[in-house]
């Protein structure tokens, strides 16, 4: 492990494994239905999503990874949503991992604006989130699961906490485990999850520490050289690429053959390859049909259990806290 990361280590280790300690909600499948609050709502939620992906599955992707990054900052509370304000003057929204990537923030608008004039006042942000993300991988991959829901929203987004506690595409996958073990995720959801890089894009500021000022040996020469003509070195405008340039739009296995060709955009995605574990559970991701998606499923599911701190509340607007 490099200086750089072992610092982080050692110094965020213990930040992120005290967010990580607290207990997680009774969050339940089915919730708004069985609490008879809003038996519509992951239906709502669905048909916006469909709406929205089917026109631009980039969207879906979004959502996705907009999920991810709600959940590993203080929890699945939708403080990714919140915009800056007197509160949080220094929103997780407008933190380099998020700003300018992030998108599908319209869908999750236009989803709990949809659900507020059915019920309004019951559904939380950080639900609709998790509804978005499941139905986006069901719209991309097929891949199908319950998600239980029951989640509050918080009153709490610090940008600085983005950073210590979402992996980075330099990171190495001691990393990489211990920031998803910080959160009660195993080496298992690691590898599932990293699956999602098979759809939507990256910006090449992601990665052009790989190409440029050499192809870095840790990527088939040939798709450096392909990578950087689309994108150049010192180029006016962050370009972007797909994630997955055979099936881009597909949540699918392809991304294990990717990384296994050493095609994969990161040198966080390459770093599955170095421990026995995480190459074998590739290996059978990438020949086992059916396998990724049974284990996508379950890691989402895990990856939303991730619980909220502090207290909640059903926002009005996913945008801002109640006043
Ligand atoms: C394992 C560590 C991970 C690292 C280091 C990482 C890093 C990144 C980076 C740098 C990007 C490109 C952002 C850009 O430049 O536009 C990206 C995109 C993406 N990531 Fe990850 N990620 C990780 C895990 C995950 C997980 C767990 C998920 C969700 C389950 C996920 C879902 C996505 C998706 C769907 C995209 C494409 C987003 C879009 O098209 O808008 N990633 N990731």
């Amino acid at each position: 492990m490099g200086a750089r990361n072992t610092f982080q280590v050692l110094v965020f280790l213990p930040f992120i494994l005290l967010f990580g300690a607290m207990s997680t909600t009774s969050l339940e499948v089915g919730y708004y239905k069985c609490k008879q609050t809003c038996p519509q709502a992951e239906d709502i939620v669905k048909g916006v999503v469909f709406k929205h992906v089917s026109k631009e599955p980039g969207l879906g992707a979004g959502l996705i990874r907009m999920f991810f990054h709600d959940c590993f900052v203080r929890g699945c509370d939708a403080s990714v949503l919140l915009n800056k304000s007197e509160l949080n003057p220094n929103p997780e929204k407008l933190a380099v991992p998020n700003n300018p990537s992030l998108r599908g923030f319209e869908v999750i608008d236009d989803a709990k604006s949809a659900v507020e004039q059915v019920c309004p006042g019951v559904v939380s942000c950080a639900d609709i989130i998790a509804f978005a993300a499941r139905d986006a991988a069901f719209i991309l991959g097929q891949i199908s699961y319950e998600i239980p829901s029951g989640r509050l929203d918080g009153r709490v987004s610090n940008g600085d906490e983005v950073l210590k506690a979402l992996p980075a595409p330099f990171h190495n996958l001691t990393v990489v485990k211990a920031l998803f073990a910080a959160q009660g995720l195993s080496t298992d959801d690691v590898v599932a999850l990293s699956g999602a890089h098979s759809i939507g894009r990256s910006h090449c500021s992601s990665f052009t520490n790989r190409l440029y000022p050499t192809i870095d040996t840790t990527m088939d020469e040939g798709f450096g050289y392909f990578l950087r003509g689309q994108c150049p070195q010192n180029a006016m405008v962050d370009g972007v690429v797909p994630q997955d340039f055979i099936t881009p739009n597909k949540l699918d296995k392809q991304y294990y053959q990717n990384v296994a060709d050493l095609k994969g955009l990161f040198f966080s995605d390459w770093s599955l390859l170095t421990s026995s574990e995480t190459a074998s559970l590739l290996n059978d991701f990438r020949t086992t049909p059916g396998l990724f998606e049974a284990k996508f499923a379950e890691s989402m599911v895990n990856m939303g259990n991730i619980a909220g701190l502090g207290q909640g509340e059903i926002r009005r607007i996913c945008s801002a806290v109640n006043y």
